[in-house]
């Protein structure tokens, strides 16, 4: 038996949700944990297949309500072999809305068997004001918990028990996407020309010579470069999505709590 972690996670949030729930669930199953990061497009051209004796827990941020739509083409190539699941989304303190049972829906087509779900908040990629350093201690914590019912749940299948299906909140048809602006983010005199941005950007849109060059149609606004910049040189310019985030800063500082669906 094997626990797979797999994530997306530019800004970093859902790989420690992700790895904290992975690191206590090996722990608890005494199962080696393997952790397989998607963020770099390179990781995202294989093709990955599951056993039953692996236990798949996939996380992924939100975006828009539903998972980022890049990932949609890759989901949709994992294999699984009547593979156990865990479906995990990280949100920027607004809403998951359809996020979850997206993730779901996707990987019941390709012989997964989801059991359960959950979701974090993680401080928002537009935003170092909305769910600051999130998840914090107290997420871990809950990490933890449910962690120790997951592997029950676990247990308990391996052992052939029966288990019914779990309820999750979400709808279907899922949020309707809308169509990025052009021209989302900009870069100062201030850049230092360490090539982190560029090292980091999921979607290889920063030029490796000059990264004040953005590739805007391959841009997902997954605000990496800006959070990972030691100089503070990159920026959102983009008007809708600064409208966006003070929309965001005026009605979503209220701290939600992270949730379990088992
Ligand atoms: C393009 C985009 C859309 C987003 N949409 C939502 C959303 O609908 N609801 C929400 O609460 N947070 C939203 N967020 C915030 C992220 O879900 C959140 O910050 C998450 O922790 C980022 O994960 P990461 O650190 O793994 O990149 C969005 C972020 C981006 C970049």
């Amino acid at each position: 038996m094997e626990i797979k972690a797999m994530y997306f996670s530019p800004t970093k949030t859902t790989e420690k949700a992700i790895l904290g729930i992975g690191e206590n669930l090996s722990n608890k199953l005494e199962y080696p944990l393997t952790k397989i990061n998607i963020t770099s497009s390179n990781s995202r051209d294989k093709n990955y297949s599951f056993n039953k004796d692996d236990i798949l827990l996939l996380g992924l941020p939100v975006y828009a309500g539903r998972i980022p739509e890049i990932l949609e083409k890759f989901l949709a190539n994992l294999k699984g072999d009547k593979t156990l699941a865990i479906v995990v989304a990280v949100y920027g303190n607004r809403d998951f809305d359809d996020a979850l049972l997206e993730m779901k829906n996707i990987l019941e087509d390709n012989e997964f068997h989801v059991i359960s779900a959950a979701a974090f908040i993680g401080e928002h990629s537009f935003s170092n004001k909305i769910a600051t350093d999130r998840p914090d201690v107290n997420d871990m914590k809950f990490a933890k918990m449910i962690s120790d019912k997951i592997a029950d749940k676990i247990l308990l299948l391996k052992a052939g028990n029966d288990i019914k299906n779990f309820e999750l909140r979400g709808n279907f048809p899922y949020k309707e996407r809308s169509e990025l602006p052009p021209l989302l983010q900009k870069t100062t005199d201030d850049c230092i020309f360490c090539m982190e941005c560029v090292e980091n950007c999921p979607t290889d849109s920063i030029d490796d010579e000059d990264p004040a060059k953005i590739n805007q149609d391959k841009c997902i606004i997954c605000c990496s470069c800006i959070k990972i910049c030691p100089a503070n040189a990159k920026y959102i310019s983009n008007e809708k999505i600064l409208g966006l985030k003070a929309m965001l800063e005026e009605n979503f500082m209220e701290p939600r709590e992270p949730e379990l669906f088992i």
